[in-house]
């Protein structure tokens, strides 16, 4: 990607901070939980979505490692409907042709969900239709450290020297070592900020910040995203030409 700037077609990879399930869900004065329960329900959707609009990566951000900072009942509650999503919409993912890999540090997850990430995994993995990602207990400066750890022991074990650590070799021992970077990345409920969301494969992304609360989104507002994405021009530091 060096030299000349480029004028994009559509996103390959769009990332998603999904976020306002719990404001969706205080403005019809019901419990948070029902929030999130309506923004997983809007997944299906968008990941259907893909293939039309040209995009071969989705990759999105369930649970960061901030929010186990949420009270236990919240906590709970979301690693309940991880489980549930999960052994409920595998069957309809695989159909569609979708692979599935998750991100985020598993250690802190409990070994049901883990089992079923693991089984959702091997069951998509000859998919190539549509790479779905999705972020649990993830943190980018926590995936950032992990990576610098198995690094660190790789010199230490004479596997690699200290001399070839580069751009190049880094983002190999991150979570997402085999998806390519973010070339869009959308955040839901008008926030604008990242929220430690994929730090260093966005460096060159292109962002959106819209308005629409998560259960809200739609595959229209997803299509025109993607669009404007189209008419942007990407440089990468050089001159525009
Ligand atoms: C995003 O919605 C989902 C998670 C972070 C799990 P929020 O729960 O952050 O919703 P708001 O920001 O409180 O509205
Ligand atoms: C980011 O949203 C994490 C997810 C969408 C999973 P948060 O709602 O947790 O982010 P902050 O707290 O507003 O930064
Ligand atoms: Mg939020």
């Amino acid at each position: 990607m060096s030299g000349t700037a480029q004028k994009q077609h559509g996103p390959r990879h769009v990332a998603i901070i999904m976020d306002g399930n719990g404001r969706w869900a205080t403005q019809r004065g019901r419990p948070r939980l029902f929030g999130h329960h309506a923004g997983a329900k809007r997944v299906r959707e968008i990941v259907e979505a893909c293939p039309e609009f040209g995009v071969k990566y989705l990759t999105i951000f369930a649970f960061s490692t901030e929010n186990w900072k949420r009270t236990q009942v919240e906590v709970a509650g979301l690693m309940s409907l991880f489980r549930r999503y999960i052994t409920k919409e595998a069957q309809a993912l695989n159909l569609e042709g979708v692979r599935v890999r998750f991100i985020g540090d598993r250690v802190r997850l409990d070994r049901k969900l883990t089992a079923l990430m693991d089984e959702l995994e091997a069951l998509t993995m000859a998919n190539t239709r549509v790479n779905l990602t999705i972020a649990i207990n993830y943190g980018g400066r926590d995936e950032v450290a992990r990576a610098t750890k198995r690094l660190a022991e790789d010199v230490a074990q004479g596997r690699l020297s200290p001399s070839d650590v580069d751009e190049e070799t880094l983002p190999k021992y991150l979570d997402t070592h085999v998806l390519p970077d973010p070339d869009l990345v959308i955040r839901t409920s008008g926030e604008a900020r990242i929220s430690n969301f994929l730090l260093w494969q966005s460096a060159y992304a292109e962002y959106e910040f819209i308005d629409t609360l998560w259960p809200d989104f739609s595959a229209a507002e997803f299509g025109r995203l993607v669009a404007r994405y189209g008419q942007r021009e990407r440089r990468f530091g050089a001159v525009p030409g």
